[in-house]
């Protein structure tokens, strides 16, 4: 993070502290309670997906030449493969023949793919270098019947693919003002620690909604994280579709009467959330990434969580400590986030007037929720 945004991001927290208070909104907004469960609106949410860059993997998953990924996370299976010029491509895990998945494994290196129906097989670039009895085939040219390539962009260590082919991709134009402060944290030099897929029985929204307000720290999580992170004291600001919340740790209360600011990031978690479905969450020693996908109802979502961090801490002898850190964050979001927000899914049909409220202080919210409204139209 530059010195300048620190130095601004403290005053305005010193300035909460004064007040005892934390940023707000002008007013509540008020908002459907079906929005989490309505299909006609998922299949325009599924839609709006295709035109944004998606978060698919990190870099460090596939370093060398001839390595690659598949993913299925969107529904859309899609192969990552690394090319010889060290550059990215992503193509649809789709067979030209006749549709079978080219690739099943989940990662590993290859020269070759060869789809395991017919044995077509594609070079490592995508295009198609063997029709086994090609005598069947008088009138299919091998140089049109290469794997559908898909935009994909390495950027911040991050993998991002716009899930429609021919549509273009320029993640640092998506991100605006973030770019810069994302590369602040010098993010392309962390390496992979973990990575997990959950499939739950909720919206993809409630795991973005659990990073965009502090207001239910102290009472969801009274037993878990309450205690280390104010509920209160945060900034928030607004970068076009995407945000920044800043959660305040409760040892920024030493901190601010050393009046050192130094290690000013060790004080706070800083959430990015990136539209649609990502959210960074700067940690102090670490970052984790959420993205979350729409699954094939309105009430299933799936969730991949990535956890970065440097080559030296990512080593063996640090492991016992991303365990410890791994299992409170399952108990805090999965254990407690995630089962809340499950019964508000069901609580749907029960909610008078649809309505339920985004409060003033949960800002954040009303920002997320807002931006999808307008962009599913
Ligand atoms: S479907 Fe792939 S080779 Fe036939
Ligand atoms: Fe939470």
């Amino acid at each position: 993070m530059e010195d300048v945004l620190r130095d601004r991001l403290i005053d305005e927290i010193n300035g909460y502290y004064e007040a005892d208070a934390t940023k707000l909104a002008p007013q509540e907004m008020f908002f459907s309670a079906a929005a989490y469960s309505d299909p006609e609106r998922l299949e325009r949410e599924r839609k709006m997906f295709q035109r944004f860059p998606i978060v698919v993997g990190h870099s460090s998953s596939l370093p060398k030449s001839g390595d690659f990924i598949t993913r299925n996370d969107y529904g859309t299976p899609i192969i990552v493969s690394r090319q010889d010029d060290g550059s990215l491509k992503a193509w649809l895990n789709v067979c030209r023949h006749r549709g079978a998945q080219v690739c099943s494994a989940k990662s590993g290196s290859k020269r070759v793919f060869v789809c395991p129906y017919h044995s077509w097989t594609y070079k490592s670039d995508g295009s198609l270098l063997k029709i086994p009895r090609d005598e069947g085939f008088p009138n299919i040219r091998k140089q049109d019947h290469g794997l559908i390539e898909l935009p994909v962009e390495e950027r911040h260590g991050l993998i991002w693919v716009v899930h429609a082919p021919g549509a273009t991709i320029d993640v640092a134009a998506h991100l605006g003002p973030l770019d810069a402060e994302l590369a602040s944290y010098s993010p392309s030099s962390y390496v992979l620690e973990r990575d997990t897929v959950l499939t739950e029985d909720m919206s993809w929204k409630f795991v973005i909604d659990g990073f965009l307000e502090v207001y239910h720290l102290a009472f969801l999580h009274a037993e878990s994280i309450g205690p280390y992170i104010y509920g209160k004291y945060s900034p928030f600001d607004v970068f076009g579709l995407n945000s920044r919340l800043v959660g305040v740790r409760k040892s920024f209360d030493k901190f601010r009467q050393s009046g050192s600011k130094e290690d000013f990031l060790s004080q706070v978690a800083v959430n990015y959330q990136i539209f649609p479905n990502t959210v960074i969450v700067w940690q102090g020693d670490h970052f984790e990434t959420w993205t979350s996908f729409p699954g094939e109802k309105a009430n299933r979502c799936k969730v991949r969580i990535q956890s970065l961090t440097t080559a030296r801490m990512a080593e063996d002898d640090f492991k016992a400590r991303w365990d410890k850190n791994w299992r409170i964050l399952i108990d805090t979001v999965v254990n407690e986030d995630w089962q809340i927000s499950k019964t508000v899914q069901a609580a749907a049909p029960f909610v008078k007037d649809d309505k339920i409220i985004f409060g003033r202080n949960e800002l954040g919210l009303q920002h997320f929720h807002s931006q999808i409204n307008q962009q599913i139209k």
